[in-house]
């Protein structure tokens, strides 16, 4: 069971099917996708959202292999402003996007540290690894400020097409060094 977690300003609650429909509304733009895995389909389909929830995402959360959230302002509950997840991979370990209207404004700061303290203090993974296009200031800020390093460069396939990228990398004892630091 995936748990609901909180920062200072969010609730990062589990993603259900019922979240479909703001997620419809909020995810389909060219700014939030453009830098995402190439696996996003592009135009995204009216039943994008509904069909990825039901067919990708929770299948994997039963499986064990996938942890997802949605993110809400703790003030406005029941609006959605992005999500946020957690996957067993080699190299792909989380992925979170935020709506237009919330960026710039440090909170996805905050609900990457919050799952990235359930990776390692509740799931218990060893490291954390994720890829980033190298023109993405916003997320690559993200990692810089975690203390990530960048292990690796290579071309990778994202939404906008074949681009440089990076893979960032954090150890749960780096995490933890810096935590209590
Ligand atoms: C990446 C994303 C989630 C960042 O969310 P956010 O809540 O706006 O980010 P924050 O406000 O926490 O900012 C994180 C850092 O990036 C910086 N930043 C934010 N927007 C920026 C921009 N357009 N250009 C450069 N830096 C930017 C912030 O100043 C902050 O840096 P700091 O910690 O040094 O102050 C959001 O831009 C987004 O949804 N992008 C589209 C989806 C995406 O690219 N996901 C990641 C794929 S790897």
């Amino acid at each position: 069971m995936t748990p609901t977690l909180e920062t200072n300003r969010l609730c990062l609650q589990p993603l259900e099917l019922a979240d479909a429909a703001q997620i419809q509304m909020l995810f389909p733009h060219w700014e939030i996708v453009r830098f995402l895995a190439g696996r996003v389909p592009w135009p995204y389909p009216s039943d994008g959202a509904e069909t990825y929830i039901r067919t990708m995402a929770l299948p994997a959360i039963e499986r064990g292999d996938e942890w997802h959230w949605t993110l809400r302002l703790k003030s406005e509950p029941a609006q959605i402003v992005g999500c946020i997840n957690l996957m067993k991979a080699e190299y792909h370990n989380r992925g979170f996007w935020l709506g237009l209207p919330w960026q710039g404004q440090g909170l996805m700061s905050e609900a990457c540290d919050a799952v990235t303290d359930y990776w390692f203090d509740k799931l218990k993974f060893p490291v954390l690894r994720v890829p980033k296009a190298i023109e993405n200031p916003a997320s690559r800020r993200i990692s810089v400020r975690q203390g990530m390093r960048v292990i690796a460069t290579e071309e990778r396939q994202f939404v906008s097409g074949k681009l440089p990228a990076e893979i960032w990398e954090l150890t749960a004892d780096e995490w933890r060094s810096r935590k209590f630091r």
